[in-house]
Protein backbone atom coordinates (compact mmCIF):
# COMPACT_ATOMS: atom_id res chain seq x y z
CA UNK A 1 0.00 0.00 0.00
CA UNK A 2 1.56 3.43 -0.86
CA UNK A 3 2.58 5.72 2.09
CA UNK A 4 0.39 9.09 2.74
CA UNK A 5 0.23 11.64 0.22
CA UNK A 6 1.81 14.27 2.72
CA UNK A 7 3.48 12.71 5.78
CA UNK A 8 4.69 15.94 8.22
CA UNK A 9 7.35 14.86 10.70
CA UNK A 10 8.34 17.09 13.33
CA UNK A 11 8.51 19.89 11.58
CA UNK A 12 8.84 23.48 13.24
CA UNK A 13 9.00 27.10 11.68
CA UNK A 14 10.82 29.62 13.11
CA UNK A 15 10.42 33.10 10.73
CA UNK A 16 13.16 34.89 12.48
CA UNK A 17 16.11 33.75 15.00
CA UNK A 18 14.48 33.86 18.83
CA UNK A 19 11.16 34.32 17.70
CA UNK A 20 8.30 32.17 18.87
CA UNK A 21 7.64 29.36 16.21
CA UNK A 22 5.03 29.38 13.97
CA UNK A 23 4.77 25.89 14.10
CA UNK A 24 6.57 23.58 16.91
CA UNK A 25 6.84 20.52 16.07
CA UNK A 26 4.18 19.59 13.58
CA UNK A 27 3.53 15.69 12.86
CA UNK A 28 0.74 14.77 10.78
CA UNK A 29 -0.38 12.79 7.67
CA UNK A 30 -2.76 13.36 4.82
CA UNK A 31 -4.02 10.01 2.99
CA UNK A 32 -5.18 10.55 -1.07
CA UNK A 33 -9.00 10.80 -1.51
CA UNK A 34 -9.39 12.35 1.31
CA UNK A 35 -10.65 16.00 2.18
CA UNK A 36 -8.65 17.65 5.29
CA UNK A 37 -9.88 20.88 7.37
CA UNK A 38 -7.11 22.73 9.31
CA UNK A 39 -8.69 24.93 11.87
CA UNK A 40 -7.13 26.84 14.17
CA UNK A 41 -7.49 30.99 15.41
CA UNK A 42 -5.66 34.16 13.70
CA UNK A 43 -2.12 33.19 13.66
CA UNK A 44 -2.23 29.93 14.55
CA UNK A 45 0.05 28.94 11.72
CA UNK A 46 -2.30 27.84 8.94
CA UNK A 47 -1.02 29.75 6.32
CA UNK A 48 2.96 28.80 7.27
CA UNK A 49 1.67 24.82 6.83
CA UNK A 50 0.21 25.36 3.96
CA UNK A 51 3.23 27.13 2.30
CA UNK A 52 5.55 24.65 3.74
CA UNK A 53 3.29 21.97 2.39
CA UNK A 54 2.98 23.61 -1.35
CA UNK A 55 7.49 24.50 -1.05
CA UNK A 56 6.97 28.34 -1.06
CA UNK A 57 8.52 28.06 3.22
CA UNK A 58 11.22 26.52 4.32
CA UNK A 59 11.25 24.60 7.54
CA UNK A 60 13.46 25.53 10.22
CA UNK A 61 13.79 21.72 11.29
CA UNK A 62 11.52 18.78 10.72
CA UNK A 63 10.75 17.24 7.13
CA UNK A 64 7.71 17.16 5.04
CA UNK A 65 7.22 15.01 2.19
CA UNK A 66 4.25 15.19 -0.58
CA UNK A 67 4.17 11.84 -2.82
CA UNK A 68 7.73 10.86 -1.48
CA UNK A 69 8.84 14.03 -2.42
CA UNK A 70 10.48 16.78 -0.86
CA UNK A 71 8.76 20.23 -1.64
CA UNK A 72 12.13 22.10 -1.50
CA UNK A 73 14.50 19.94 -2.67
CA UNK A 74 11.95 17.87 -5.87
CA UNK A 75 10.27 21.78 -6.13
CA UNK A 76 9.51 20.90 -9.84
CA UNK A 77 7.93 17.75 -9.42
CA UNK A 78 5.60 18.42 -6.48
CA UNK A 79 4.76 21.88 -8.61
CA UNK A 80 3.75 19.82 -11.20
CA UNK A 81 0.73 18.13 -8.90
CA UNK A 82 -0.51 20.60 -6.55
CA UNK A 83 -2.52 23.21 -6.92
CA UNK A 84 -2.27 26.33 -4.27
CA UNK A 85 -5.15 28.74 -3.59
CA UNK A 86 -3.47 31.36 -1.14
CA UNK A 87 -5.31 33.06 1.25
CA UNK A 88 -5.09 36.40 -0.43
CA UNK A 89 -6.08 35.15 -4.01
CA UNK A 90 -3.05 35.32 -6.69
CA UNK A 91 -5.28 36.86 -9.32
CA UNK A 92 -4.28 39.34 -11.65
CA UNK A 93 -6.70 42.49 -10.99
CA UNK A 94 -5.84 44.21 -14.43
CA UNK A 95 -6.22 41.30 -16.70
CA UNK A 96 -9.43 39.99 -17.03
CA UNK A 97 -11.65 37.15 -16.04
CA UNK A 98 -10.22 35.32 -19.48
CA UNK A 99 -6.62 36.70 -19.06
CA UNK A 100 -6.26 35.50 -15.79
CA UNK A 101 -7.42 31.73 -16.87
CA UNK A 102 -5.14 32.04 -19.92
CA UNK A 103 -2.21 33.13 -18.20
CA UNK A 104 -2.37 30.13 -15.56
CA UNK A 105 -3.35 28.08 -18.74
CA UNK A 106 0.20 28.90 -20.11
CA UNK A 107 1.87 28.35 -16.23
CA UNK A 108 0.98 25.11 -15.79
CA UNK A 109 1.08 24.17 -19.93
CA UNK A 110 -2.36 23.11 -20.68
CA UNK A 111 -2.86 23.89 -24.67
CA UNK A 112 -5.31 22.67 -27.46
CA UNK A 113 -8.12 21.06 -27.28
CA UNK A 114 -7.38 20.34 -22.97
CA UNK A 115 -7.57 24.28 -22.50
CA UNK A 116 -10.80 24.50 -24.42
CA UNK A 117 -12.52 22.01 -22.28
CA UNK A 118 -10.66 23.08 -18.83
CA UNK A 119 -12.22 26.77 -19.71
CA UNK A 120 -15.39 25.99 -20.57
CA UNK A 121 -15.67 23.21 -17.75
CA UNK A 122 -14.44 26.42 -15.04
CA UNK A 123 -15.99 28.91 -16.21
CA UNK A 124 -19.27 27.00 -16.26
CA UNK A 125 -18.79 25.24 -13.11
CA UNK A 126 -18.45 28.99 -11.74
CA UNK A 127 -20.73 30.88 -13.42
CA UNK A 128 -18.41 33.40 -14.77
CA UNK A 129 -19.08 32.75 -18.43
CA UNK A 130 -21.24 36.01 -18.96
CA UNK A 131 -17.94 37.82 -17.15
CA UNK A 132 -15.13 36.72 -19.48
CA UNK A 133 -14.02 40.26 -20.44
CA UNK A 134 -14.50 42.01 -16.92
CA UNK A 135 -11.39 42.74 -15.28
CA UNK A 136 -10.90 40.48 -12.22
CA UNK A 137 -10.16 43.71 -9.62
CA UNK A 138 -13.95 44.64 -10.89
CA UNK A 139 -15.41 41.09 -9.85
CA UNK A 140 -17.43 41.02 -6.31
CA UNK A 141 -15.40 39.41 -3.44
CA UNK A 142 -17.21 35.86 -4.29
CA UNK A 143 -16.19 36.04 -7.76
CA UNK A 144 -12.91 36.80 -7.12
CA UNK A 145 -12.64 33.31 -4.94
CA UNK A 146 -14.61 31.28 -7.40
CA UNK A 147 -12.01 32.66 -10.02
CA UNK A 148 -9.40 31.91 -8.03
CA UNK A 149 -10.91 28.79 -7.57
CA UNK A 150 -10.53 28.29 -11.04
CA UNK A 151 -7.26 29.31 -11.79
CA UNK A 152 -6.01 26.37 -9.46
CA UNK A 153 -8.07 23.44 -10.97
CA UNK A 154 -6.76 24.48 -14.93
CA UNK A 155 -4.89 21.53 -14.14
CA UNK A 156 -6.08 18.53 -12.08
CA UNK A 157 -3.83 18.17 -8.98
CA UNK A 158 -3.34 15.38 -7.41
CA UNK A 159 -2.96 17.78 -3.90
CA UNK A 160 -5.50 21.34 -3.96
CA UNK A 161 -4.50 23.40 -0.87
CA UNK A 162 -7.13 25.60 -0.36
CA UNK A 163 -6.33 28.32 2.15
CA UNK A 164 -9.78 30.07 3.50
CA UNK A 165 -11.25 30.09 0.61
CA UNK A 166 -14.92 31.32 1.49
CA UNK A 167 -14.35 33.88 3.78
CA UNK A 168 -15.96 36.56 2.57
CA UNK A 169 -18.34 34.80 0.43
CA UNK A 170 -22.18 35.04 1.16
CA UNK A 171 -23.35 32.00 2.10
CA UNK A 172 -25.06 30.77 -0.79
CA UNK A 173 -22.00 31.54 -2.85
CA UNK A 174 -19.91 29.56 -0.13
CA UNK A 175 -22.31 26.26 -1.10
CA UNK A 176 -21.29 26.95 -4.27
CA UNK A 177 -17.14 27.26 -4.18
CA UNK A 178 -17.39 24.04 -2.31
CA UNK A 179 -19.58 22.69 -5.02
CA UNK A 180 -16.95 23.53 -7.39
CA UNK A 181 -14.03 22.57 -5.18
CA UNK A 182 -14.89 18.88 -4.37
CA UNK A 183 -16.45 16.90 -7.55
CA UNK A 184 -15.99 14.29 -9.13
CA UNK A 185 -12.47 12.96 -9.27
CA UNK A 186 -12.00 12.87 -5.48
CA UNK A 187 -9.35 15.30 -4.93
CA UNK A 188 -7.51 15.54 -1.71
CA UNK A 189 -8.36 19.31 -0.43
CA UNK A 190 -6.35 20.73 2.37
N1 LIG B 1 6.60 35.96 6.47
C1 LIG B 1 6.50 36.00 7.81
N2 LIG B 1 7.43 36.63 8.55
C2 LIG B 1 7.35 36.67 9.90
N3 LIG B 1 6.35 36.10 10.61
C3 LIG B 1 5.38 35.49 9.92
C4 LIG B 1 5.39 35.39 8.49
N4 LIG B 1 4.29 34.69 8.08
C5 LIG B 1 3.62 34.36 9.21
N5 LIG B 1 4.28 34.84 10.31
C6 LIG B 1 3.85 34.62 11.71
O1 LIG B 1 3.62 33.25 11.91
C7 LIG B 1 2.49 33.03 12.73
C8 LIG B 1 1.49 32.16 11.99
O2 LIG B 1 0.92 32.92 10.92
P1 LIG B 1 -0.05 32.27 9.84
O3 LIG B 1 0.56 31.01 9.35
O4 LIG B 1 -0.35 33.34 8.83
O5 LIG B 1 -1.34 31.94 10.72
P2 LIG B 1 -2.85 31.63 10.28
O6 LIG B 1 -2.87 31.39 8.80
O7 LIG B 1 -3.24 30.41 11.08
O8 LIG B 1 -3.65 32.85 10.68
C9 LIG B 1 1.96 34.42 13.09
O9 LIG B 1 2.50 34.78 14.34
C10 LIG B 1 2.51 35.29 11.99
O10 LIG B 1 2.69 36.61 12.44
MG1 LIG C 1 -3.88 32.23 7.24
Amino acid sequence: MPGPLIQIDQLSKRFDKGALAALDSVTAHVNAGEVTGLVGPDGAGKTTLLRLIAGLLVPSTGKITVNGLDPVTDSGSVHRIVSYMPQRFGLYEDLSVQENLTLYADLRSVLGSDREEAFERLLGFTGLAPFTNRLAGALSGGMKQKLGLACALIKKPDLLLLDEPSVGVDPISRRELWRIGLPQKNWPIV
